[in-house]
């Protein structure tokens, strides 16, 4: 009744914005991801009687109400396919800032699904694991997986053909990486979730992005599969920039850029200028990660913590799909 997985967090290349069923996580257009080897979340999940109610604990600390409730509705759905009532004792870490624009929501709710299904003896393979994870969060869906991943949006109202499927695995493109430069370990004020719902309801521009997303994606599966990283560098970019014109657009406006992370931005102009490949994308939050061939990842790196904006600078590369563990952390 007790068992502890680990998830590594995904960067999405291709993002996920916009839900079109925001109960079971259905999203108005398909995401891909790279899963990353070097941030991730451990949990352990145990249910017993003597429980009286759910609880967490993340990165040592108890949590606010509204997590609490988050993950006790992602039990309930694992509890109900054990056809049981048992509560359970969750403790989670994570190697990384959270609610930052990290993904942290997808390795955790990914090592959720994982450990809380074996923990009551479920036998999920990793499209059930999939489907279980987007419940809690949408981009946890591609945490199950490693190396490339695509969430396919589906046309089922039930969301049965909405999972993460494994595009290329962790081995396939060894010479790309990810350098994730920290600006503000700070939470941010707007999670994702109501950021999109208010966005797919107010930006103008919600429509266009609906529009372009499947060139993007097309690009993008053909790039992981060429390794043609001009291409998958250029489409991410603009996709992610895409993303945040709907964001800044909606009202009242959502701007995750820091003044930090647009020096950031520009300096990856600036090496590109410099014949150093590499491109920019960011999330819900003010880090940049910069997509660059690993022969470049220190040089960047460098660049970047020449920034006193820059307080953590983490090389990444493709990592691996989310596992069990033999030790348990309580
Ligand atoms: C900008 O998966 O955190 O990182 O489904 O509401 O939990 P919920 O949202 P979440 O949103 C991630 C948005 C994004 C883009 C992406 O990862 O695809």
């Amino acid at each position: 009744m007790k068992a502890t997985a680990t998830a590594n967090s995904n960067i999405a290349l291709i993002k996920y914005w916009g839900k079109r069923n925001s109960k079971l996580i259905l999203p108005h257009n398909s995401s891909i991801s790279m899963t990353l080897d070097k941030l991730h979340t451990t949990t352990t999940v145990d249910f017993s009687e003597k429980y009286k109610q759910d609880s967490l604990t993340i990165d040592g600390s108890k949590v606010p109400v509204d997590e609490l409730e988050r993950v006790s509705i992602q039990l309930d759905l694992v509890r109900r396919a054990a056809s049981t009532h048992l509560k359970a004792k969750v403790v989670s870490e994570s190697n990384f800032p959270k609610s930052a624009g990290l993904a942290s929501s997808a390795s955790a709710f990914a090592a959720l699904s994982l450990s809380a299904s074996k923990a009551l003896d479920l036998h999920f393979d990793n499209r059930e694991l999939s489907i279980l994870a987007r419940q809690g969060s949408g981009s946890a869906s591609r945490s199950i997986h490693g190396g490339f991943v695509e969430w396919s949006k589906g046309t089922k109202d039930d969301g049965s053909d909405s999972y993460g499927k494994q595009i290329a695995p962790q081995s396939h493109w060894s010479s790309l990486a990810m350098v994730v430069n920290v600006v503000t370990p700070k939470e941010k004020k707007i999670k994702s979730r109501a950021g999109m719902s208010q966005t797919v309801k107010n930006s103008p521009l919600y429509k266009a992005w609906l529009e372009t997303v499947d060139a993007d994606l097309d690009n993008a599966r053909k790039a992981i599969a060429d390794k043609n990283f001009s291409l998958i560098g250029k489409t991410a970019e603009m996709n992610a920039l895409k993303m945040h014109c709907t964001m800044i657009t909606t009202e009242p406006h959502i701007i995750y850029w820091e003044p930090d992370s647009v020096v950031l931005m520009k300096e990856v102009m600036r090496l590109r200028e410099d014949g150093i490949e590499c491109y920019f994308t960011m999330d819900g939050g003010p880090q940049v990660k910069v997509l660059c061939l690993e022969k470049d990842a220190k040089k960047i790196q460098k660049r970047m913590l020449g920034f006193k904006e820059v307080k953590e600078s983490i090389i990444c590369h493709t990592g691996g799909e989310a596992k069990l563990e033999k030790k348990d952390l309580f």
